[in-house]
């Protein structure tokens, strides 16, 4: 691993007008979804960047723990959509569907969704294996939402814990290229924030045929 994180590069890459325009790194840290809930309950603006090189407490969807040593993407953006609480799970789609979209058109990999928002790909005997998984987290306050944390798990270069390995892939894995962890981020969020703006305009989700999920 040689692609070092840092604000800097990141922003060197970014191509959107607001997420990620906003970023606070850690070296390590328990969770980024809650330094990033920190900072909404201060009132930053949305689509300030939380990321880290390592979580010691990473978590994941139904309470479980999230296995982020160094050498990941772990992440989470700040939103605060106008939307009502039940639009949330389309949120987790549309994230789960920009990571497919970047990591399809910046790496040539192609992914599937598997239900409710894993970003996965086609492994050896017929399995999927998952690259990357969303989790959402929100405060609503008389059934409007104040904010929401859109946290990403991706696997690049981490080391996959070997009950898991069966289940998780990482982008190292898929791809002889060089990865560089700050462009695949730029390339999420660029994708994020298109899918994001066309959902909060159209009021409904971005049509997007592929991937299909599995
Ligand atoms: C899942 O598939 O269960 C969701 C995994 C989400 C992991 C990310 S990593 C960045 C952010 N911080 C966390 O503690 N979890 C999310």
């Amino acid at each position: 691993m040689t692609d070092r994180i840092s604000k800097e590069k990141i922003a060197a890459h970014l191509k959107t007008k607001e997420f990620g325009q906003e970023i606070h790194f850690y070296d390590r840290i328990d969770s980024t979804q809650d330094a990033a809930k920190s900072l909404a309950e201060r009132g930053v603006q949305e689509g300030a960047l939380v990321i880290a090189e390592q979580q010691i407490q990473g978590r994941g969807r139904m309470g479980r723990h999230w296995s982020s040593g160094k050498g990941g993407l772990w992440f989470s953006l700040l939103l605060r959509p106008k939307i009502p609480p039940t639009r949330i799970p389309i949120l987790s789609r549309i994230a789960s569907q920009s990571v497919s979209d970047a990591l399809r058109t910046h790496l040539g990999i192609h992914c599937k969704i598997k239900k409710p928002n894993d970003v996965v790909v086609h492994g050896e005997g017929n399995i999927y294996q998952k690259v990357s998984g969303i989790l959402i987290e929100t405060s609503i306050q008389s059934n409007q939402l104040i904010w929401v944390i859109l946290g990403c798990g991706i696997n690049v270069y981490n080391r996959i814990p070997s009950n898991l390995k069966r289940q998780a892939i990482r982008l190292r894995d898929i791809v002889d290229l060089p990865l560089d962890r700050n462009r695949i981020l730029a390339e999420v969020l660029f994708q994020l924030e298109k899918n994001y703006r066309r959902l909060l305009k159209n009021n409904k989700p971005a049509v997007v045929p592929n991937p299909p999920s599995v």
